[in-house]
């Protein structure tokens, strides 16, 4: 399979990017999945799903400091490029962009985009301006290769949100697809920040979706007890620190109440050692009666990688 794949384009400049793009162009639409490298199979699985909705997929590699805080891992980032390029080529991706920094913010950005109200809760009041980073980058980005269609990854439920709102709100021309959570076998929904656990903390980080999906299963009893049987979970964890768990509109991103009826977001962002992981499952709270087939299926173990 690797073999025979044509090798993708690598554009490091603007004019490298353009020039790639009018080419990809003049035969057909164009799928973007934006990155910041270390990819895994998750990034693998937005990039199948591209071929599905595009005659081209482009990958954009880029780590941003626009969304990364002063005590985060902007430095210690995994990069990787040599096997995303790899990884790149064996899923037929065509075009790959890896601008350099100063490529992307020739000056700092006196004007970026504003997350506003949603971008303030969950992530947002651990990380202050993170998603103003995220959107100014998205933003670039939907600008500098004009995709039809950009696909993103549930596992960053909150970011998805906010990149769909942005789209709708600025009226930007793109058409935005959100691909399903790919996990371990265990669980452990796949993140490039997987590769900074130890072994004793890689077999600890189970309790993040574990506790999760414990949440789901109370689904039936509204959710309070979505919230109650979560925590629980999380807290028999001693050498997990839960920095929120929430049971959010998927919409407005707001507790929802113990009355609430329908999809409902259970989040939450943990540190397993020095690690900050998050992850996320959609709970339907149904009017009465037992929890839906699908809050199990979602988090079941992953086949398909
Ligand atoms: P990054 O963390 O590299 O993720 C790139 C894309 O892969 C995101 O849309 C993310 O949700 C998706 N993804 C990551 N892990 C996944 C998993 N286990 N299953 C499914 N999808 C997964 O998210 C970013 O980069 C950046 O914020 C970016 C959007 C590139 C802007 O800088």
């Amino acid at each position: 399979m690797t073999t025979t794949r044509t090798r993708p384009v690598i554009a490091r400049t603007r004019g490298e990017l353009a020039r790639a793009l009018a080419q990809l162009r003049a035969k057909g639409s164009v799928a973007l999945v934006p990155t910041m490298g270390a990819l895994h199979d998750g990034h693998r699985a937005l990039i199948r799903t591209g071929h599905t909705l595009a005659d081209a997929v482009v990958v954009s590699i880029f780590v941003n400091p626009l969304q990364f805080g002063p005590q985060e891992d902007l430095a210690s980032y995994p990069r990787t490029l040599p096997t995303d390029l790899a990884a790149c080529r064996e899923e037929g991706v065509a075009l790959i962009f890896a601008p350099s920094r100063d490529v992307v913010y020739p000056r700092l950005p006196l004007v970026t985009v504003s997350a506003g109200p949603l971008g303030a809760v969950l992530e947002g009041a651990s990380r202050p301006g993170h998603f103003d980073g995220v959107l100014t980058v998205v933003a670039k980005l939907f600008s500098l290769v004009q995709p039809d269609v950009a696909v993103f990854g549930e596992k960053d439920a909150q970011q998805l949100v906010l990149v769909r709102r942005m789209v709708s709100d600025l009226d930007l021309p793109v058409h935005v697809v959100g691909v399903p959570i790919v996990r371990e076998p265990d669980g452990l929904a796949l993140s490039s920040r997987n590769s900074y656990l130890s072994l004793a903390e890689r077999d600890e980080a189970r309790v993040l979706s574990a506790g999760l999906r414990a949440g789901a299963e109370q689904a039936g009893g509204g959710a309070d007890a979505v919230r109650r049987a979560a925590g629980r979970a999380l807290d028999a964890a001693h050498s997990v620190q839960v920095d929120y768990l929430a049971l959010v509109d998927p919409a407005s991103l707001q507790e929802v109440g113990p009355g609430h009826e329908g999809p409902a977001l259970l989040a939450l962002a943990a540190r397993v050692g020095p690690t900050r992981l998050i992850d996320n499952v959609t709970v339907t709270l149904p009017p009465a009666g037992p929890a839906t087939a699908s809050l199990r299926t979602e988090l079941a173990p992953t086949t398909d990688r």
